[in-house]
């Protein structure tokens, strides 16, 4: 008898009831990895002559080729990442968060905030949110967008960015002063729309201070990897949803 578990991925699975089967939790790429190895499973059980194995692992190649796509999550993930910048620091990190989601395999876009339309939101998976901090809190245009996106573009009643993997990121002049808060300001909003946070490893969101120490102004290395981290990670996480 041949072992009725097969390894994918990491994900065992058995070739007819499946380890999952049964549970509303697991998503329809796991039916489809099934399905596939079925026929694999299936194909082998009943030949060992050798031109039977030959044709056979033939088999196994082609339904493993095709299967291809349906094993790497985030190659269909699209993401837009939205922000707002006076003096560039902001769009630095809009630019580094898109780079984490692309090496993710993610499509990803970025725009200032007041230029993303209702369609570019609508095609998207995932959508990234950023702001400089203005006066302790969310930048006026961002804040502007956040409401135009509800009534405006009527995803407030349409629920249409609902279950989209969303993140946020934000700059300030200063190391306390308000970045924190405007991250979690712009995470109230997306979350008002049904989406889902997804955060770093620790921590709200992907940050920069940019005004102190005089000597260290601008965006530094280390945040930009961090919003690289939060992009590839907001990629991997949307393909997830998206299955
Ligand atoms: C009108 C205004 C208000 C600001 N208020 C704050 C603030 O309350 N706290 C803070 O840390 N930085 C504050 N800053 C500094 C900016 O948040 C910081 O320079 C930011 O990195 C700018 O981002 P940007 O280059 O993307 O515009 C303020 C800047 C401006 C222009």
């Amino acid at each position: 008898m041949p072992d009725p578990w097969v390894r994918v991925a990491g994900v065992r699975v058995t070739p007819r009831s499946g380890k999952h089967a049964g549970d509303g939790g697991r998503t329809r790429r796991s039916y489809r990895q099934e399905t596939a190895l079925h026929t694999i499973y299936d194909g082998h059980a009943p030949r060992h002559t050798a031109s039977g194995l030959m044709r056979n692992s033939r088999l196994t190649t082609f339904v493993l080729l095709g299967a291809l796509p349906l094993l790497t999550a985030s190659a269909e993930v699209r993401l837009m990442v939205a922000y707002h910048s006076q003096t560039g620091n902001t769009a630095q990190m809009a630019e580094a968060l898109a780079e984490g989601a692309r090496a993710a395999g993610a499509e990803a876009e970025v725009k200032e905030i007041g230029n993303v339309t209702q369609a570019d939101l609508e095609q998207s998976d995932a959508v990234a949110v950023g702001s400089p901090v203005h006066m302790g809190d969310v930048a006026v245009p961002v804040r502007k967008a956040l409401v135009d996106w509800a009534y405006g573009f009527g995803f407030w009643r349409s629920r249409g960015l609902s279950g989209k993997a969303c993140a946020v990121f934000a700059t300030g002049g200063a190391p306390s002063n308000g970045k924190e808060f405007t991250m979690l300001s712009i995470a109230l909003s997306l979350m008002q729309y049904g989406m889902v946070l997804v955060t770093p490893y620790g921590g709200l969101g992907a940050s920069a201070t940019t005004g102190v120490p005089e000597s260290e102004k601008g965006v530094g290395a280390h945040e930009l990897e961090e919003a690289r981290e939060l992009g590839g990670r907001l990629a991997e996480i949307a393909g997830r949803l998206k299955d």
